[in-house]
């Protein structure tokens, strides 16, 4: 397998120093259904606006080191008229791009589905690097339920990841590998771990395959927990242990970064539950940091509520949230810092349009 000594130094200066990413890559009708559910309307300038907040929140750079978007927003300009891409760019936070076309019905496989997106990728890839993208992501999803996932969407979601990741690579591009077990059901935690397994095993076999070079990637799993459904509270130890458990079974530490999706916890679960893998005694190979969407998000969308006069309530709920999360991703958050401001008095003057 070779190494490719941009995309590593790429990959590591994602997530150096304890910074992590924001994932901002919702297809305009994830979007859609987040900002209505606060009764903000969805439009091409409100899903701007929104994007625009979060990237330029005064102090963030500290903890965020790279953010993804969707084809809308990379070709999106800020109320000032700079490219949001360049926004990015110009304070150092390294711009990267959603390219799957989405998951799909798997024919065969009732209940279960493909991530879609090869077709014509190598073009797609080329655009996006020329726009600026220098990290690219796919996200395949898994279910669990009696009898699922079965071996064959297992199978198709690895090879779609692989065929992907060596694309982005032959284009100069980091691929973020995101193989996502759902939340969704009542099962148990073994039961997650187990699923996680197997699939993290068919991931990098494939990946293998294909002669990914492992260096060059980063890994987006979900943790290791129980489903919403399930009946009993897991504490966060255990969390953080099986999840440490299945990443050191099936991730060789060639892989510079593993980089966890939040898949619907709740923002300071998801901060508490990195923090103690961190916190985890035993060797730990790879640098653990967070890739969240929701639990990065959550707070400053409902802070925001759509009104320009809320810009700057929202950017700190971020900034608190992202210094939070950084922390944790070095193993140093605790419980007191949720009552702390973690905005420098300086930074709160500023604003998005400068
Ligand atoms: P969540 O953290 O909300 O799961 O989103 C991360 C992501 O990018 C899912 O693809």
């Amino acid at each position: 397998m070779p190494t490719m000594p941009g995309l590593g130094e790429t990959a590591r200066a994602i997530i150096a120093d304890g910074m992590g990413i924001l994932a901002a890559d919702e297809t305009v009708s994830t979007i859609t259904k987040r900002l209505t559910a606060r009764a903000i309307e969805s439009t091409a300038d409100s899903r701007r606006a929104y994007r625009e907040l979060l990237f330029s929140t005064p102090g963030i750079t500290e903890f965020i080191g790279g953010a993804i978007m969707q084809d809308e927003t990379i070709h999106q300009h800020s109320a000032a008229g700079i490219p949001l891409v360049k926004l990015l760019s110009d304070r150092g936070i390294i711009p990267g791009i959603k390219v799957d076309a989405g998951v799909h019905p798997l024919a065969g496989a009732p209940g279960e589905s493909v991530t879609e997106g090869l077709d014509g990728l190598r073009e797609r890839l080329k655009e996006y690097r020329e726009l600026g993208a220098r990290f690219a992501k796919w996200r395949a999803v898994f279910v669990i339920r009696a009898g699922l996932p079965t071996a064959a969407c297992i199978h198709a979601n690895a090879h779609a990841l692989a065929r992907y990741a060596v694309l982005c690579q032959e284009q100069g591009l980091v691929p973020i590998v995101e193989p996502e077990v759902l939340m969704e059901g009542a099962h148990a935690l073994e039961q997650c771990e187990d699923v996680t397994g197997r699939v993290l095993q068919a991931v990098f076999n494939e990946l293998f395959a294909a002669g990914a070079s492992l260096e060059g990637m980063l890994l987006k799993p979900n943790m290791i927990t129980a489903g919403h459904g399930f009946a009993r509270h897991v504490p966060v130890a255990e969390v953080a242990e099986a999840t440490l458990r299945v990443l050191t079974r099936h991730v060789p530490p060639a892989v510079p970064g593993i980089v966890f999706l939040s898949g619907g916890q709740d923002a300071v679960l998801a901060t508490e539950h990195l923090n103690a893998i961190n916190a985890l005694e035993g060797p730990k190979p790879w640098t653990l940091s967070f890739s969240y969407g929701r639990a990065l998000q959550d707070e400053a969308l409902e802070a925001w509520r759509g009104q320009g006069a809320q810009v700057p309530a929202a950017q700190r709920a971020f900034h608190h949230r992202a210094w939070c999360d950084s922390a944790a991703a070095q193993g140093a958050y605790s419980a007191d810092m949720e009552g702390e401001a973690g905005f420098a008095p300086s930074e709160s003057t500023l604003h998005t349009h400068h």
